[in-house]
């Protein structure tokens, strides 16, 4: 990788600070960092520190004698094989989506050839604010690669979305970028989050996954190079950066989605599946009267993980399934392979805290090779370690 080159634009943010890790774990890999710093990221890290790491002087000025004299604007937009904004800040997103090129990290981010990740780092309601919804959607539109941002606590005081991915996430997502991963020319589909049943037009049967755990590794599997279908029930999390989503209700719908979207190498089915739903869905809303509340008859849904593990002749090479347990996680996840003829299930305790909704899990891998038992860890860190086995499994 010695050869590789990325150009680094630091934002003003208090994340700023994570971009000198970011610096020297780029450089431990023997990738090139060259630094943009804009006058607002010099309010945070300061030019030594970021150029210390870089091993490379630290660009700020677009009208600078010296810096022009050494490398023109044009020149430096050029001289990277990518260009990360890391933090990404409201105020640089806003700039790169409208074409302003008022500073040289803008002017870079206008004359750049080469390809785009961006790492937001903001408040969580800039970063919800129509404003940005639309800049993030222009940059998508404009093929810029996002990473994060995460949920959490903010430097703020306030919770959300907004934190800039780690670190080794922005990394992950940057080596995926250059070396074009292992999953290079793979096509993985996965579902995730619940589905909703309709009653009538304005009630559902739902169940409360929060589709984290599925968004998660879709990204992961985006980051190694793979090309990703993502079926999601209703959810409001940000599509992962790379990712074809494709957003359905029903179980049917689901269904219907992973079957269009075949053939793929591997399906990984995280949704948690409505296991029936209404037989009627009915066309008018249902009202009160005095007949008393409607008898519900319910009907089983299909079962989308058995039904792709199934798929002939275009069954994906691994078929990897879900199990959420409250008792004899590893009977009942044995008993699931069997009975949905997958390749592997991921299983989990949901009495555990934390696991449901949450941001943390601990899971346990069943398959025919045997039982693995892995640590408690991030779902982000989860989801990279299960799309790094599909990549060896399909390698
Ligand atoms: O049968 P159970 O819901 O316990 O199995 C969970 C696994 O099966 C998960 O991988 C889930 O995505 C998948 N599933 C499915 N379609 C269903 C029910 C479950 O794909 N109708």
């Amino acid at each position: 990788m010695s050869e590789k080159r990325v150009l680094l634009i630091v934002g003003g943010g208090i994340a700023a600070y994570k971009a000198l890790e970011l610096t020297r774990l780029l450089r431990k890999a023997g990738i090139g960092v060259r630094p943009i710093l804009t006058k607002a990221g010099a309010e945070f890290v300061t030019p030594l520190s970021l150029s210390a790491l870089a091993e490379d002087r630290v660009y700020s000025e677009l009208f600078s004698l010296t810096d022009e004299a050494e490398m023109g604007h044009i020149e430096l937009s050029r001289s990277a094989d990518l260009v990360v904004v890391a933090p990404a800040t409201a105020d640089l997103m806003a700039k790169a989506a409208n074409g302003l090129a008022g500073d040289l990290a803008a002017t870079t981010l206008l004359a750049t050839d080469k390809p785009v990740l961006m790492a937001p780092a903001m408040n969580v309601r800039m970063w919800e604010h129509a404003a940005t919804r639309r800049n993030l959607a222009t940059l998508k539109a404009d093929g810029v690669a996002f990473v994060g941002p995460d949920e959490g606590a903010m430097a703020c005081g306030e919770f959300g979305f907004g934190r800039m991915a780690e670190p080794a996430a922005i990394f992950e997502a940057i080596l995926g970028m250059l070396q074009g991963g292992p999953l290079k020319g793979r096509h993985v589909l996965v579902t995730a989050g619940p589905t909703a049943e309709a009653l009538d037009p304005v009630r559902v049967l739902t169940n409360r996954s929060s589709g984290k755990q599925g968004f998660e590794i879709a990204g992961a599997l985006a980051r190694l190079g793979a090309r990703v279908t993502l079926v999601a029930g209703p959810v409001g999390l940000p599509t992962p950066a790379g990712v074809t989503r494709v957003d359905i209700e029903s179980a049917r719908e689901m269904l219907a989605a992973c079957q269009q979207a075949l053939p793929a190498d591997a399906a990984v089915c995280v949704a948690a599946v409505a296991d029936w739903r209404p037989d009627e869905a009915f066309g008018i809303k249902l009202k009160k009267g005095k007949d008393g509340p409607p008898v519900l008859t319910l009907v089983e849904n299909p079962d989308i993980l058995a039904t792709l593990a199934a798929h002939t002749p275009t069954r994906p090479k691994i078929v990897v399934g879900f199990a959420a347990e409250t008792n004899d996680v590893e009977m009942h996840a044995k008993a699931k392979l069997t009975r949905k003829g997958c390749d592997w299930i991921v299983a989990n305790d949901v009495t555990q805290p934390g696991v449901m909704g949450g941001a943390d899990n601990t899971v346990m891998i069943v398959s025919k090779a045997g039982v693995e038992r892995w640590d408690r860890a991030g779902k982000d860190e989860v989801a990279m370690k299960i799309a790094q086995r599909i990549a060896q499994d399909l390698a």
